[in-house]
């Protein structure tokens, strides 16, 4: 073995657990967040596609100049093409995204992180080209659930990778730039949209459908060029190809004394879990995520329920409601009549909140934010809904709906919108990890798309008709966000992974945030007298993953 890894200095000294970093590492780490724009445009560009006349035209026959043809959202109460082929379209990419995500989990801890994502953007770049070379209804559909499925693969395993091999101090900031990256494609999409909407050729939804190859090639692309992650080395026993890759990670020689020390401290925290949660057959290490009981943070089942309420609890937000129906909601409020203006200002304010998550998730911690940020959505969506209630004809009132919406859109922006992200990357052991990310991530997607499904129940015309009333629910439902990030969600900030571990089996949610690091992994799983980890935990860590 070169490079001498079975010596692995490590310590008990827990301040020293991990490597300094280079800008250029930093950098390295935060390249990943890229994925964003790919989830961020692929939700955002439809909408404005089912709107263009070309489009309607096609799919139902119809001349612009018919009576029934209606462009989505210039008639709240008319749409030409019928409701089931719009909600197919919209929905079938979250169908594909679930199952892709839940099958990532299992394909990052076989092929590793990095070769995972890479395959989800070849998987995407196929569906894309079934959507952009497609002339009818049925192969748009298709190309949208193969997208699917490969936006499925990079959004759950991207956070997975970057939380593995972003430095502790500012995970949380990096791994917020993947929420970064999700708004801007979202304003990406409004933009492109707007481009091409009128024109008469099949350009106007080619353009926008096919220009989406482009971020799938850049990821991929500088994914090839980045190491994987140490964390999925030491899983599979490869200690040796960890040290190189944490090494480049941290622009530290791989024999470091740091990068050593850093290393020590995963192997020696794997083999404890291990311990814990002994590994067995594919079905064994799926039922490892449901084991424990649910009244113990530390629990997996505990961390795997957190993890998919978590995402759960972030579409009940309702902010997708805003980037779905948005348009058809501003409208019926009745004062503002430019849609693509209305979609622009959203986008907008979605993009420029979230950077000042980057300084408060690392300043006040993911668990402040989570709480601050669901009581700031309460009060903003009580406000809409009682003002529309009241007296939701006037127009200065309306005004005031409208400002309140923003700054609803500001706090979920600066708080839950990354905040659900960091912490799923963050609270599941390594045995579990990489399937905990997934299940979390699939949970995202499957009530993304339950709420995308039931909305127009709630709202269209002739339907519910709750108007600006449909803001109780949401804000009923942020009053359950905020009680239960009081109550269940644990502080990570500051922390590597491997204290996480040790701080969920020490604390509660509400205690947790006043925890410090006591003991390393490697001191109490046995350190040599030259103070390396003991060659035996090294070579079971070794031995297991090999079998994996
Ligand atoms: C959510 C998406 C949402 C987006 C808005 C993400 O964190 O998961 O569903 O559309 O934020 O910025």
């Amino acid at each position: 073995m070169p490079g001498g890894v079975v010596g692995l200095v490590a310590t008990a000294d827990t301040g020293r657990i991990e490597a300094p970093v280079t800008l250029k590492a930093y950098l390295m780490c935060a390249f990943a967040a890229f994925g964003g724009i790919l989830f961020g445009y692929d939700s955002g560009y439809i909408s404005g596609v089912l709107g263009m006349d070309y489009i309607i035209t096609l799919y139902t026959g119809l001349n612009p100049n018919d009576p029934r043809f209606a462009k989505n959202g210039s008639d709240p109460n008319g749409f030409a093409l019928p409701s089931w082929q719009k909600s197919l379209i919209v929905s079938i990419l979250s169908a594909g995204t679930f199952f892709g995500a839940l099958m990532a989990g299992d394909i990052a801890d076989f092929t590793g992180r990095r070769t995972t994502i890479i395959l989800g953007c070849l998987v995407f770049i196929i569906g894309v080209c079934l959507q952009t070379g497609s002339h009818s209804y049925g192969l748009l559909v298709a190309g949208r659930l193969v997208a699917g499925f490969g936006i499925g693969f990079v959004s759950a395993i991207i956070i997975l990778y970057m939380s593995e091999i972003a430095p502790k101090k500012v995970r949380g900031a990096i791994v917020s730039g993947y929420q970064f990256c999700i708004t801007i494609g979202i304003l990406l999409a409004s933009c492109v949209d707007y481009g091409t909407q009128n024109y008469t050729t099949t350009a106007s939804y080619r353009i926008p459908i096919g220009i989406q190859m482009l971020w799938a090639i850049i990821l991929a692309t500088g994914l090839f060029l980045l190491p994987e992650s140490p964390r999925y080395f030491v899983k599979r026993g490869k200690i040796d190809r960890a040290a190189d890759v944490l090494g480049r990670l941290r622009g530290q020689p791989r024999d470091s004394e740091f990068v050593q020390t850093e290393l020590a401290e995963i192997v020696a925290n794997h083999e404890y879990e291990l311990q814990i949660i002994p590994q067995g057959s594919y079905f064994t290490s799926w039922a490892n995520c449901f084991k424990g009981s649910l009244f113990v943070q530390k629990s997996n089942l505990r961390r795997t329920i957190l993890g998919t309420s978590l995402q759960m609890m972030q579409q009940w937000t309702g902010i997708n409601f805003i980037f779905y129906f948005g348009t058809t909601f501003f409208q019926q409020l009745g004062t503002i009549s430019n849609p693509f203006l209305i979609n622009l200002v959203t986008a907008l304010v979605n993009v420029c909140s979230t950077p000042i998550s980057f300084y408060t998730i690392e300043r006040f911690g993911r668990r402040t934010l989570l709480v601050w940020g669901a009581l700031g959505m309460v009060i903003c969506e009580f406000i809409v809904a009682i003002a529309g209630t009241v007296d939701g004809g006037n127009p200065t009132t309306v005004k005031a709906e409208i400002a309140f919406i923003c700054i609803y859109i500001f706090f979920f922006a600066s708080t839950w919108g990354p905040g659900a992200w960091v912490v799923i990357g963050e609270i599941y052991p390594l045995p579990i990890r990489s399937r905990g990310v997934a299940l979390s991530a699939a949970s995202n997607w499957l009530w993304n798309c339950i709420i995308a499904v039931i909305t127009p129940y709630m709202v269209d015309t002739d339907k519910g008709n709750l108007g600006a009333k449909v803001f109780f629910v949401w804000g009923g439902l942020c009053v359950a966000c905020f009680v239960y990030s009081y109550f269940l969600i644990p502080e990570t900030k500051g922390l590597s992974l491997e204290q996480v571990d040790r701080m969920m089996e020490e604390t509660t949610p509400r205690t947790s945030a006043k925890w410090v690091p006591h003991s390393t992994f490697a001191a109490e799983m046995g350190l040599t007298d030259k103070g390396t980890l003991a060659p035996e935990i090294v070579a079971d860590v070794e031995r297991k993953g090999s079998v994996v």
